[in-house]
């Protein structure tokens, strides 16, 4: 069930419409930016190959390389979807120490939408420098329909207050919510760990076979069923929030 990184999705049955990638930044993209490599952020490509339109899942480091190789693969940028508001994911200055190219730079080439939740409006707009008007706003579980491909937008705060994951065709793109060995950090502005326990229990009851395409590339494997993370990845396994915060809050 495993794809590789960087690997376009096998050659699709008749009837089935998804175009979907996996890029690790540092490596397919960015190859030779050290912040890149250091950092192993993936970027996806979603869209329909009927229709030949794609979003793009948190456009950093290169969105010129990404516009390339969409172009590459036959698809039209349509839209772009944010997981959160830091700087490896959307742009914008990380730990003020480097500024790595995002949203902005993208829509200095493109003018398409940028999806956000609700509640990271006001994180997006001020960490990746672009304007309130050029994002469209959305509440938890709506769908971004990319030609006739559905993406529904699961909000998970916890990491960031308007973190959001998105589930399409038995795949959740996690962002930095669920890693397959951990998740995301909640000791930074804007983060909850009591809302993110809530979050990965919501997580959890989708069905073991959903595969899970995480934010990073923190574990050997650039994906795995949800069955699968659940046997190991110790976040999951706690079955109270008490218990939860006591082993991983800070
Ligand atoms: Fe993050």
């Amino acid at each position: 069930m495993n794809e590789g990184a960087g690997e376009e999705a096998a050659t699709p049955l008749p009837g089935e419409r998804l175009y979907f990638r996996q890029l690790l930044a540092g490596q397919d993209i960015a190859a030779r930016d050290p912040i890149a490599r250091q950092m192993v952020n993936f970027v996806y490509l979603i869209g329909d190959r009927v229709t030949r339109e794609a979003v793009v899942v948190d456009p950093a480091y290169a969105p010129g390389e990404l516009l390339d190789i969409l172009e590459e693969d036959g698809m039209q940028l349509v839209g772009a979807l944010a997981t959160h508001y830091h700087a490896d994911h959307v742009g914008g200055n990380l730990f003020g120490s480097c500024t790595i190219a995002g949203v902005a730079d993208l829509l200095e080439r493109i003018s398409v939408p940028i999806h956000v939740q609700r509640d990271e409006t006001p994180w997006v707009v001020q960490a990746a420098g672009v304007g309130r008007d050029e994002l469209v706003e959305h509440d938890a579980d709506e769908v971004v329909t990319v030609g006739a491909v559905p993406i529904r937008l699961v909000h998970t705060p916890g990491h960031t207050p308007g973190s959001q994951c998105f589930l399409v065709e038995g795949r959740l793109v996690a962002g930095d919510t669920l890693f397959l060995n951990g998740c995301g950090r909640t000791d930074l502005p804007g983060s909850d760990p009591a809302a993110m326990y809530e979050s990965l229990a919501r997580l959890a009851r989708l069905p073991d076979e959903t595969v899970v395409y995480p934010g990073h590339l923190y574990s050997a494997e650039p994906s795995a069923t949800l069955g699968e993370t659940k046997e190991w990845n110790p976040v999951l396994a706690p079955r109270s929030p008490e218990e939860w915060l006591r082993i991983f809050a800070g």
